[in-house]
């Protein structure tokens, strides 16, 4: 009897240890992941607005192409997460979010629905993928005036740049936005 009490308390002691360190560890990825995006969102506007001013949107279309996937790529080179960008109406016909991203998208859209601001909506947590634990996390990115040129309405967009999406993404869904609605999102994955 006496034995079995303790053994219980023991059984309870460990889950509460596991899951108290558990959960800081889960904070803990979350802090690291919030990090990530001003790694690479702020350069990215910078380049982006330094080859619109150099030879107009078109060209800068070179940006968002190339820049964008090699800046993803170095990051998670640098920093052992896996990161790159999804759409639920994506231009780059890779940028298709998995069943996760897609549910979490769809909860972004809830959440500026709801009032939230969308330059502050994410969301992290650990999930198991085929018996193992990852850290996912995704940073919604908002429209402003800038990515009109390139995602506005089709009548809207700046010269030469409806051509060329034709040309470079015949399947393209990413047009017609206004500003303050969430153009996609950084996503982000580290195995536990
Ligand atoms: C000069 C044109 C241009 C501007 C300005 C622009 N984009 Fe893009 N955007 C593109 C192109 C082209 C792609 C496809 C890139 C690729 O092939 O991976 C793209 C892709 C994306 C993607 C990846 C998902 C997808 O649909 O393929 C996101 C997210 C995105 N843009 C957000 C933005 C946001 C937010 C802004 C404004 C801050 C912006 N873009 C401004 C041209 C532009």
């Amino acid at each position: 009897m006496n034995k079995k009490i303790r053994f219980t308390n023991l059984v309870a002691a460990l889950a509460c240890l596991y899951g108290h360190s558990a959960l800081a560890n889960e904070g803990a990825l979350l802090e690291e992941a919030r990090t990530l995006p001003a790694k690479m969102v702020p350069r990215l506007l910078e380049v982006l607005n330094e080859e619109i001013a150099k030879g107009g949107h078109a060209q800068a279309i070179s940006v968002c192409r190339e820049k964008a996937p090699q800046m993803a790529k170095g990051l998670s080179a640098q920093t052992g997460w896996q990161i790159r960008r999804v759409s639920l109406k994506n231009r780059n016909p890779l940028a298709v979010p998995d069943a996760w991203e897609r549910a979490v998208l769809e909860n972004f859209e809830r959440r500026l629905a709801a009032g939230e601001n969308p330059a502050n909506i994410d969301h992290g947590e650990v999930v198991e993928v085929d018996g193992k634990k990852i850290f996912r996390y995704m940073k919604a990115l908002p429209t402003q005036t800038l990515c009109l040129q390139c995602h506005g309405p089709t009548h809207q967009l700046a010269p030469g740049v409806a051509d060329k999406l034709k040309e470079l993404y015949p399947d393209d869904k990413a047009t017609g936005y206004g500003t303050g609605q969430i153009r996609g999102a950084i996503t982000a994955q580290k195995p536990l």
